[in-house]
C-alpha cells in the first residue's frame, strides 16, 4: 500500500477465483437459449466510470432519489440502529454512503466497503480515509454471489449492512430469497439490512432509465464485449451488436440486451468456444427487477427478515428498507 493509502485491503479474488467464474458463466451463457449471463463483467475500470456517467443522467432518476432518501433520512437511520459498523455489497464509489457515514459518526466506526470492481474499491477507499480520518476502512474486493470471510469487527455493537442502489434487482426473482436468506444468516439479532430498491412504475419511464438518448447506457452494456475480448481472448465486434432495453410484465424487470445485427460467429480463444449469433438474436446481459414496496416486504419475510422501517420516494418511485432478523426463525 502506498503513501496516502491508509486502509486495509484484501482481495478474495485471485486472478484464479475471476477467471474460472467469468469463464463459466460465459460459457454457460453463450449455449444457452436465450444467451443470458451475469451482470457482474460489466465493471473493469471502465465499467465503473461509464456506472458514475449513468447515475448523472436525468433518464436514471434512481440514483438520485435513492440519495434524496438518504438525506432526508440517514440520522433516523443511525439513530435506529446506532451501528459502529458497516459492510456494503457493491459499493460501487461510495458516494451515497458517505451520507450514511457521516450520520453513524466516521469517528471510529468500521466500514467494510465490498467489491469486484478493484478500481472502484481504491479510489473510494483513498478518498475517504482522506475525508474522514478516523474512519476504520477496509476493503474487500469479493464477490457477493459467494462466501466470503469478513475483516474483524467490533463484537459488541451492531453492524448494519447496506445493499443499496437497487441492485438486488439485478438477481433473479427466485435467487433473491436465498441470497437475503444467507446475509439474514451472518447477521446477528442486533444487525440491520438497509436495502435500496426500485420501484415499479411507467413502462417508458423504466425503459428510457435502461436507454438513455446520449447511449452512455448503450456504452455501459458493450463494455461487456471490451471486457470479453481482453479477458478471454474473443472477437466481438461492438459495431455489430445493438443496445435494447425491455420490459418483462411476467418478470417484473428491465432486460438489457445485445442485439446481433448480422448472423456471426464469435470466437473466445480462452474458452476453446465459437458462439454463433443470428441476425435479430437477442443476448440478455442484464436484468433489473422492479419492485413493489408489499413484494419486497415479503421477500424479506420469506427471508426470515422484517422490514421495520420503509422510507419511500414516491414521485421517483424508489424505496429504503431497514430490515432485522426476524425473532423465532430457527438459523440453518
Ligand atoms: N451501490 C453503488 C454502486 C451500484 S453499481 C450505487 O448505488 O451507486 C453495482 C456495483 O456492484 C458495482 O460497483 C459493481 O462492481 C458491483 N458488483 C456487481 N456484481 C458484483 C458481485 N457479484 N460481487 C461484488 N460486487 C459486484
Ligand atoms: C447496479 N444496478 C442496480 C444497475 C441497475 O439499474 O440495474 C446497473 C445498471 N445497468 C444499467 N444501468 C444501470
Amino acid at each position: 500500500m502506498t503513501g496516502t493509502r491508509t486502509y486495509g485491503y484484501t482481495n478474495t479474488l485471485d486472478a484464479g477465483h475471476y477467471a474460472k467464474a467469468l469463464r463459466a458463466d460465459i460459457r454457460g451463457g453463450l449455449t444457452s437459449i436465450p444467451k443470458s449471463t451475469a451482470p457482474t463483467w460489466f465493471y473493469d475500470a471502465r465499467g465503473s466510470e461509464l456506472f458514475e456517467e449513468i447515475t448523472q443522467l436525468e433518464e436514471y432518476p434512481l440514483w438520485r432519489a435513492e440519495l434524496g432518501l438518504f438525506t432526508l433520512h440517514a440520522h433516523d437511520i443511525a439513530a435506529r440502529t446506532g451501528a459502529r459498523s458497516l459492510v456494503e455489497l457493491g459499493s460501487g464509489s461510495s458516494t451515497k454512503t458517505k451520507l450514511i457515514l457521516e450520520a453513524l459518526g466516521p469517528n471510529g466506526l468500521h466500514y467494510v466497503p465490498v467489491d469486484v470492481s478493484e478500481d472502484a474499491l481504491h479510489q473510494a477507499s483513498a478518498q475517504l480515509v482522506q475525508d474522514y480520518p478516523r474512519l476504520v476502512l477496509h476493503a474487500l474486493r469479493a464477490d457477493f454471489t459467494a462466501p466470503f470471510v469478513l475483516p474483524e469487527l467490533p463484537a459488541d455493537s451492531p453492524r448494519l449492512i447496506a445493499f443499496i442502489g437497487s441492485t438486488l434487482g439485478n438477481f433473479r426473482r427466485p435467487a433473491r430469497v436465498p441470497f437475503l436468506r444467507e446475509l439474514r444468516d451472518v447477521m446477528r439479532p442486533q444487525d440491520f439490512l438497509l436495502l435500496g430498491a426500485d420501484l415499479v412504475k411507467d413502462t417508458e419511464e423504466m425503459i428510457l432509465a435502461y436507454d438513455d438518448g446520449d447511449g452512455v447506457t448503450a456504452a455501459f452494456d458493450k463494455n461487456l464485449l471490451h471486457v470479453l475480448n481482453r479477458e478471454l481472448r474473443a472477437d466481438f465486434d461492438p459495431d455489430a451488436f445493438e443496445h435494447r432495453a425491455v420490459w418483462s410484465e411476467a418478470e417484473q424487470h428491465i432486460e438489457m440486451r445485445l442485439r446481433s445485427r448480422a448472423d456471426q460467429q464469435v470466437k473466445i480463444r480462452e474458452l476453446d468456444l465459437t458462439v454463433h449469433f443470428d441476425r435479430g438474436e437477442e443476448w440478455i446481459t442484464e436484468r433489473s427487477a422492479k419492485f413493489t414496496t408489499d413484494g419486497l416486504r415479503t421477500e424479506l419475510n420469506a427471508a426470515g427478515l422484517h422490514a421495520d422501517q420503509v422510507w419511500e420516494d414516491s414521485g421517483a418511485g424508489f424505496c429504503v428498507v431497514l430490515a432485522t432478523p426476524r425473532q423465532g426463525v430457527l438459523r440453518k
